[in-house]
């Protein structure tokens, strides 16, 4: 193939970067990953449809649904910035540190469950979260319906994204409108996309010796399916307690969910789409370098350390997860009346 003239992606990903793939290390991905598809399926109890898409982006952008008037999902779920604030723990309301690190939005429609330690249920029980939450946007739903039901430009968007419902502004229909639009931040262009799809050639050869140790060395055991994670939970420290920057003692993950001892430092493991694109790394965004986490890794969940260049190896396969970002045009955001509650402090 000729790599150089491949078509490179904003991303600098480039498809057809190397020699043919053997038939077995393509069986054994495909049993253990999957492509993302072209659409993603519509959450359950929410249909998906087009007024709703176009509704949930609208809010997704708009910075009133947080009692300041300017936090909106997008300051720490930036979409053109990986679906991320790239900062180790997310600064919300009043200038506040929150106590992780933000994911990103892209993909998680994929996830089995949301947060950290997946103690949302969905995107749209997430999306009811960050409004609420002091330390994010500091609302309250009545604030939020209140807005919303203020300005004609939003009444009518709910009204044509829920037509059959007599009063379809709630702070209910706010989650599930964006819940729709979260099902569109899907990035189903990566090399190993195409890879997984049947091109042989869509990885270098450093990222199918990557891809190979990913999975023979057992880091395919907890980050597999769609998202290569975002599916289950694992103590982080399986063999090693990481350093307590990288887990700090106070966050306890799933613990604070089930209260089960067993659930001590126990985390959803981490979905790994797109990660070149998202440091700092981990809950508590502390590691910058990819390298440094996958080394990180290696050492607390599997204890048998990798060597340096196997650790690299992976590193460049991670970054074959890497995709371009779907299109998304700015939203125009319905202006204000005068009965829209003004900013608070
Ligand atoms: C987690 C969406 C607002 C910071 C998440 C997740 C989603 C999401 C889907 C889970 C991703 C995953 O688990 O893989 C949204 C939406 C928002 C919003 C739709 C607007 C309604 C914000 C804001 C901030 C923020 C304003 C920062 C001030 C975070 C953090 C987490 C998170 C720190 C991880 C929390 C944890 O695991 O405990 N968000 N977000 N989000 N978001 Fe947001
Ligand atoms: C997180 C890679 C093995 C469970 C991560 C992250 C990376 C990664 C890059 C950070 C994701 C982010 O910050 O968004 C790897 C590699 C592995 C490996 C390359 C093999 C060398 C494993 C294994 C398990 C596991 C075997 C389960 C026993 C987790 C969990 C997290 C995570 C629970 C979240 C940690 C946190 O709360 O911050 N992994 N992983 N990983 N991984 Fe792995």
């Amino acid at each position: 193939a000729a790599a150089s003239t491949a078509p490179a992606t904003t991303s600098g990903a480039s498809i057809a970067a190397g020699p043919a793939a053997s038939p077995e290390l393509l069986a054994q991905a495909k049993a253990l990953f999957q492509p993302i598809p072209d659409k993603a399926p519509d959450p359950a109890g929410n249909p998906v449809t087009a007024e709703k898409i176009v509704l949930g982006k609208m809010l997704y952008f708009d910075g009133r649904l947080s009692s300041s008037g300017v936090i909106s999902c997008n300051s720490c779920h930036n979409v053109g910035m990986g679906g991320i604030d790239g900062v180790p723990t997310s600064i919300g309301h009043g200038f506040q540190k929150g106590p992780r690190n933000a994911p990103t939005v892209y993909n998680a429609v994929f996830n089995v469950a949301q947060f950290w330690d997946g103690r949302a249920e969905d995107l749209k029980a997430q999306a009811k979260g960050p409004v609420q939450a002091g330390v994010e946007m500091n609302n309250t739903p009545e604030t939020v319906e209140t807005t919303l039901k203020s300005m004609p430009g939003y009444v009518l968007a709910f009204q044509a994204a829920f037509p059959q419902e007599t009063s379809p502004v709630s702070f209910d229909n706010m989650a599930k409108a964006i819940e729709a639009f979260e099902t569109t931040l899907i990035t189903p262009g990566a090399p190993f996309d195409a890879f997984l799809k049947g091109d042989a050639r869509a990885l270098t050869a450093d990222q199918q010796a990557g891809l190979k140790l990913f999975m023979d060395k057992g880091c395919a055991s907890c980050h597999n399916g769609i998202n290569l994670g975002g599916q289950a939970y694992f103590p982080f420290g399986v063999v090693h307690a990481p350093a307590d920057a990288v887990r700090p003692a106070g966050d306890r993950g799933r613990f604070a969910v089930t209260k089960s001892q067993a659930d001590e430092y126990v985390f959803r493991a981490a979905p790994l789409r797109n990660i070149a694109a998202t440091a700092p790394y981990f809950h508590s965004g502390n590691v910058w370098k990819l390298q440094d986490a996958v080394t990180i890794m290696g050492d607390a969940q599997l204890g048998a350390t990798l060597a340096p260049d196997e650790a690299e190896k992976i590193h460049l396969f991670l970054h074959a997860l890497t995709a371009p970002i779907p299109k998304i045009d700015y939203p125009e955001l319905p202006e204000r009346a005068d009965t829209t509650p003004l900013p608070a402090d």
